[in-house]
């Protein structure tokens, strides 16, 4: 979870290492696709949890080395360097070249197998007189900061600005960053983009699968072939943000769960609770009630306590048919049980972790929905408008609709059929209807 930390460590690093312009000393090449990028996401599964965590680092992140991983690769320079990268919303700092000497014993060996930037072979470089020092929940990296140009798709983004680890601990792999930047003084990746005309404006949508299937991140537009008949706009603080109006599960006979605001809005808010959507992890993080609500009802749980000293919920590696739905306005996500585990060694978990919402040494601390949610959902994030779309996720082919600017800038395309139960990309088959729903507490 790469982003806990760095949410609240980036903007400080940021300050300190000043702003860059994007360099626009170079012509704008069309973009295929009439002004769409697409990086294909690919899901991996991560390490188990190292053996030497720093205490104050643990509870936070007890998902960050494990579960399941969503890389992009990057083309880096003049010789088109291909270069995987954990894709991380959580922050807009990218950074390659990991110490693969310390990272996680289990990721060793694929740190080992990954192509390293190297800037003496492209002509394209450049040595900014700026070092980078980074702490991210599970570890630190450091090192000079570098300029050479990015290529993905067909596209590309000119003098773009990131890190070259020259010692890292922690990391098996670098960090693309596609988040936004609160304090406003770095480069962000869609601002490039958009700064030298490969999209019309700042949207993004992400299509995440399960485990070694590949999905996709689309910059400037979406796939209208990835989701379930339609999406719907909901109501957003903004950003890589949600607001969360409900929560519940349908169980493997059925039955419909459906928890009160008690459980899922423990703070009140008027609008739902607000979520920010983290790619760099797997957790469902919350202080409130949800991780025993969802545990009390998720067949076959057995409630134990991580090295940090929080609670956590294994479950069984074959999951039940079954879902938990999320309630965002007028639409209801179902990630299927099978979407919702994630593997850290050979033992499974539910994403839902209890968390503080203040830690010392590390600030505030969001509440957040991760990658497991993800895969389960599609959803387009319309930032200049403050809008987000979301869908359940589906796959019936491919069909890229370019976002325009402006307001009503995403437009409504029908997606997938509405009366299949497609969900995600496990193949995972609905329960039958609903019988009844019963509330608790
Ligand atoms: C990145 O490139 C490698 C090597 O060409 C390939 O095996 C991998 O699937 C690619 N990943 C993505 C996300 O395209
Ligand atoms: C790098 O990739 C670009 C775009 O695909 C291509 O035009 C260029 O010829 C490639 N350069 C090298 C050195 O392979
Ligand atoms: C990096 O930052 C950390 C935390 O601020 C600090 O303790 C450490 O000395 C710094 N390292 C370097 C090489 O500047
Ligand atoms: C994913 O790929 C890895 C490496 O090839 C393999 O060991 C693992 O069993 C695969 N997992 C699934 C769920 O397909
Ligand atoms: C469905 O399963 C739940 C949990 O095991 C149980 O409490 C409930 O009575 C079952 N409902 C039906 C209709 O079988
Ligand atoms: C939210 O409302 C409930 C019931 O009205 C109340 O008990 C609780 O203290 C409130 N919580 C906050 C954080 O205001």
């Amino acid at each position: 979870m790469v982003s806990l930390k760095a949410l609240v460590g980036a903007p400080l690093l940021l300050l300190a290492s000043g702003a860059i312009a994007v360099a626009a000393d170079r012509p704008l090449q069309d973009t295929p696709g009439g002004g769409v990028v697409k990086l294909n996401l690919h899901a991996r599964q991560g390490a188990s949890v190292p053996s030497k965590w720093k205490r104050q680092f643990e509870a936070p992140t007890v998902s960050y080395f494990t579960g399941t991983k969503y890389y992009v690769n990057l083309t880096v320079g003049s010789n088109n360097q291909t270069i995987p990268l954990q894709y991380d919303t959580g922050s807009p700092i990218t950074w390659m070249n990991p110490d693969c000497s310390t990272a996680p014993d289990a990721e060793n060996e694929f740190c080992n197998s990954h192509n390293r930037y190297n800037p003496l072979t492209s002509n394209t470089a450049r040595l900014l007189g700026r070092t980078f020092n980074h702490t991210y929940g599970p570890g630190t990296t450091l090192g000079a900061q570098f300029m050479d140009d990015l290529s993905f798709g067909g596209a590309m983004v000119g003098g773009y600005e990131f890190g070259v680890a020259s010692s890292s601990q922690g990391f098996g792999d670098g960090i693309f960053g596609g988040g936004l930047d609160p304090s406003a003084k770095g480069q962000v990746f869609i601002d490039a983009l958009v700064a030298q005309g490969r999209i019309k404006s700042r949207a993004v949508s992400f299509d995440f699968r399960t485990l070694n299937r590949t999905g996709s991140i689309i910059y400037g537009g979406f796939d209208s072939k990835k989701y379930k008949c339609k999406l719907e706009k909901i109501t957003s603080p903004g950003g890589f943000n949600v607001y969360l109006t409900g929560i519940g599960q349908t169980l493997p006979n059925g039955t419909k769960v459906s928890y009160p605001p008690t459980v899922w809005n423990h703070k009140n808010e008027t609008k739902g609770h607000s979520f920010f959507v983290d790619t760099g992890s797997n957790s469902i993080l919350d202080g409130g009630p949800i991780y025993s609500a969802i545990g009390a009802d998720y067949p076959g749980t057995t409630q134990q306590w991580n090295p940090g000293g929080f609670p956590e919920y294994r479950v069984p590696c074959e999951a039940p048919a079954g879902s938990i739905d999320f309630t965002f306005g007028k639409i209801t996500i179902q990630v299927s049980y099978r979407d919702m585990e994630f593997k850290k060694g050979a033992e499974c978990y539910i994403p839902f972790e209890l968390k503080p919402d203040f830690l010392p040494g590390i600030g505030m601390i969001p509440d957040i929905i991760g990658a497991t949610f993800l895969r389960g959902a599609y959803v387009v994030f319309d930032l200049d408008n403050k809008e987000v779309w979301m869908g359940e996720s589906a796959d019936c082919g491919s069909h890229i609709v370019p976002i325009s600017m402006g307001k009503g800038a995403v437009p409504v395309v029908p997606g997938c059929g509405c009366e299949t139960h497609p969900t995600s990309s496990g193949g995972y088959k609905a329960p039958p209807k609903p019988t009844n729903t019963k509330h608790l507490h």
